[in-house]
């Protein structure tokens, strides 16, 4: 907030996201509200209360509407609102091409490399085009004629720069794109790759979580488009126009707001083993997020099931509580991946007897996702492709006990700055499983000295760095800008 007032006065900021920061739901007859399970949610969400300004996003609770005002808007956190809410409707045929269609059939397993076949269908393209330029008219509108900063998050929206570039020539435009970017011949498959590229390089900075993956996007723009590229600014030039590249690795609000209502670390080990039924001597490992396919469910599984095979000591001796929320349920791959995690957890629990594994499918609020990470031994996340993977922080952030073994998959960005969490490969079964005796077995000490470190980098680059890195370069580049339109 002081950067803001400092770097970049009166000046309106405006985000831009699908998925809403807060969803209004009804559920027998009660109006329910539910804060999705969501890294860019997660992230955002903390900054935009201390800034202040407007959060545009589809609206897709069932009650979403009820909440509006005549504009569509609605002031946020319900409790204390700090931040205006506006809500974009999206019709079935919209959600189904833009969202279902080219932004998770297409775009999602392109860029996560995670064997899941794109697919790219003209018809969802169109739609992509059409409701990215209703998002742009949403924002043109909610500018009111002055240059506001809009952070445009995600794979949702590739093409929404270019369009406000039209509309809002002075504005400045941060793109952050919350997914892995793939190498130039991966990259390749997508149809219509050069509107896409040229889409994001309507903004003025563009964001990705790692240094690879801004040079995946370099190697891709020197493939396919005339430009100039500065390596060493990391910037590229298209049609007078400069953006520039760089990593800004995403993160979480510290202290998390959700450790607030906490009970000490031993009574939620003693609620979660009753409330699961597990013995109270029992080593608990868990794991948080939505059913994706990208996110390695199905190996961890058999991850536990390679301990208890190889670890026999371990069996009635450990369970593994996996939190899986419902996402984009409607697609095929989607539905196959539960059945197939439901089918091969009963496997695996007849096979080593005891129930060692216990799969809850269904949407976890922030306060019971924490209790969970206080109360276990080890929390999991093995992602296939992930371009950062918040759990992982949330994970540190919450064990303010300096206990807890953090096993990680290498293919996380979070890999890359959690160098003291037990990396691993999760397509290989037998080291996953080595990893989690490892975490079991390791002796207090190491588990604090290890968790300390984590915690202090957490700490360090919170949200509000990731947020303040990103405007600071927005505010020089504003700057400039002013000046070059003097000359
Ligand atoms: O972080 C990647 C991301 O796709 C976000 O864009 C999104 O909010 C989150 O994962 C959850 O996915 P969805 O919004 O499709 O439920």
């Amino acid at each position: 907030h002081l950067l803001l007032e400092k770097e970049l006065p009166e000046t309106e900021v405006i985000v831009v996201s699908n998925r809403e920061p807060y969803i209004h739901n009804r559920i027998n007859g009660e109006t329910v509200l539910q804060i999705p399970a969501s890294g860019l949610v997660a992230a955002l969400e903390p900054v935009m209360r201390a800034c202040g300004g407007t959060w545009i996003a589809h609206g897709s609770g069932s009650a979403d509407r009820e909440t509006v005002d005549a504009n569509d808007r609605v002031a946020v956190p319900p409790a204390a609102p700090a931040y205006a809410l506006r809500r974009v409707w999206l019709s079935e045929e919209e959600q189904n091409g833009y969202y279902y269609g080219f932004a998770n059939e297409g775009l999602w397993p392109l860029c996560h490399i995670s064997f899941v076949r794109p697919t790219f269908r003209e018809g969802d393209w169109r739609t992509y085009e059409n409701v990215n330029a209703r998002f742009a008219d949403a924002i043109a509108e909610e500018s009111k004629g002055r240059d506001p900063i809009v952070l445009v998050q995600d794979y949702h929206f590739a093409l929404l720069p270019r369009l406000l570039r039209k509309r809002l020539p002075r504005a400045t435009i941060l793109m952050f794109w919350h997914i892995p970017w793939p190498n130039a011949e991966t990259f390749s498959i997508c149809p219509w790759k050069e509107d896409i590229i040229d889409g994001l390089l309507g903004s003025d900075v563009l964001g990705f979580h790692t240094q690879f993956h801004c040079n995946n996007f370099m190697e891709t723009v020197d493939r396919f488009i005339e430009s100039r590229i500065d390596r060493e600014r990391a910037s590229v030039t298209l049609g007078g126009h400069e953006t520039i590249v760089r990593p800004y690795p995403i993160s979480i609000e510290w202290p998390p707001a959700a450790l607030a209502s906490q009970k000490p670390v031993a009574e939620c080990r003693k609620a979660v083993r009753e409330r699961f039924d597990i013995g109270q001597d029992a080593m608990l490992g868990v794991g948080v997020e939505r059913f994706d396919y990208t996110k390695g469910v199905l190996d961890r599984l058999r991850g536990v099931d390679e301990l208890l095979t190889r670890h026999s000591e371990w069996k009635n001796r450990f369970v593994f509580i996996q939190a899986a929320a419902p996402t984009r349920s409607k697609l095929e791959t989607y539905q196959g991946l539960q059945e197939e995690a439901l089918a091969l957890a009963a496997e695996i629990n007849e096979k080593h007897g005891g129930k060692p594994i216990r799969l809850v499918i269904r949407h976890h609020e922030p306060d019971e996702v924490f209790e969970l990470f206080r109360a276990s031994d080890v929390c999991v996340v093995s992602s296939l492709h992930d371009g950062m993977n918040l759990v992982a922080k949330e994970f540190v952030a919450a064990r303010d006990d300096e206990q807890g073994v953090l096993i990680l998959s290498h293919f996380a960005g979070a890999s890359r700055e959690l160098a003291e969490a037990l990396i691993v490969n999760p397509y290989d079964p037998h080291g996953f499983g080595e990893a989690m005796n490892e975490a079991l077995t390791m002796p207090r000490d190491e588990q604090r000295a290890r968790m300390r470190l984590m915690r202090a980098l957490v700490r360090e680059r919170n949200v509000y760095r990731w947020a303040g890195q990103m405007l600071l370069d927005a505010s020089q580049l504003r700057r400039r800008q002013r000046v070059l339109d003097l000359i």
